[in-house]
């Protein structure tokens, strides 16, 4: 495995892999890697016949007051995980790498940025989109492989692959879930055992909203209203809405095709987020996933 930090070093490697027509896949992560992202790996190695995982706390997706500082890292830890699953190259750049002095372009995701998480976060899909759009002109993975728990940042990022033609396919896989429900996320290391048993109210109210669906409900205020009962042990309720899984458009009266029912919220100082799809579908998180290299 290859450990990576400049931008043409990086660039050469890859230059050569392509040459020899080898199909390359990106995961892009901040680090602090669980198995959220080891099932993100998996799934590149599986497709892909080079890996390159990065590690980068962009710090352009977190705003003043967030938790960029305390952000966890374990760069021995996630080397021996991507070691272990056969990772051919980290890329982990210093910030200078990512953004030279003088840097002032970024890629603006609009309306869609500032629903849901945006609201709470200003300027954070802006960060995303344009750390993303950097990694994939830098790489030009032919794959990118992204976590349904992140749903809204998995809707922008399509669109904007798909606004910005960049030739790349995503790929979205399933939440992963610890026994209890908890969706992985590096911020669950934040939670004392008493926070971590509270915050399982989210992954209840998200299964309960599930079966509902299932046993044919469809009205949206009748989903949400269940929900938000079952959401009381969160310090801080930020949202629970029903929205398009594609577009992000808020869901009022029926529900439609393919559809995500979203919460946020704080236990104490650490923020969560978690989503379930609500979808006839078999595998309704294929159908986030953009097929094909957009024309
Ligand atoms: O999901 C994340 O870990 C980050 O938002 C990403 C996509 C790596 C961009 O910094």
């Amino acid at each position: 495995m290859r450990l990576i930090r400049s931008i043409p070093e990086l660039r050469v490697l890859l230059k050569t892999m392509k040459g020899r027509g080898e199909r390359v896949g990106l995961v892009p992560t901040m680090g602090y890697l669980h198995s959220g992202h080891e099932a993100l790996i998996r799934q590149c190695r599986s497709r892909c016949d080079y890996v390159v995982v990065s590690v980068f706390i962009n710090p352009l997706q977190f705003g003043p007051n967030e938790d960029f500082h305390r952000y966890p890292h374990d760069l021995d830890r996630d080397q021996t995980l991507c070691l272990e699953h056969g990772v051919e190259i980290m890329f982990m750049p210093e910030p200078k790498e990512m953004y030279s002095t003088g840097f002032s372009t970024f890629v603006d995701p609009g309306s869609m940025g500032n629903v849901l998480c945006g609201s709470y976060r200003q300027g954070h899909f802006r960060g995303v989109t344009t750390v993303v759009a950097k990694l994939l002109n830098t790489i030009q993975p032919d794959l990118a492989f992204f976590g349904q728990k992140d749903l809204q940042q998995s809707a922008i990022i399509r669109r904007m692959v798909w606004d910005l033609n960049i030739p790349v396919e995503l790929v979205v896989i399933p939440t992963v879930r610890d026994d209890d429900g908890l969706a992985l996320s590096s911020r669950n290391s934040f939670l004392s055992p008493e926070e971590r048993c509270r915050a399982l109210c989210i992954s209840k109210a998200l299964f309960e909203a599930e079966s509902a669906f299932r046993g044919g409900v469809r009205l949206a205020s009748e989903i949400i209203n269940s929900a938000k009962n079952l959401l009381t042990e969160l310090d801080e309720l930020q949202y629970c809405e029903l929205v398009d899984a594609l577009t992000l458009d808020s869901i009022e009266g029926q529900i439609g095709r393919l559809v995500g029912l979203c919460v946020a919220g704080k236990i104490g100082n650490t923020r969560l987020i978690d989503n379930v799809l609500l979808s006839e579908a078999d595998d309704p998180t294929r159908q986030l996933s953009l097929v094909g290299i957009p024309e």
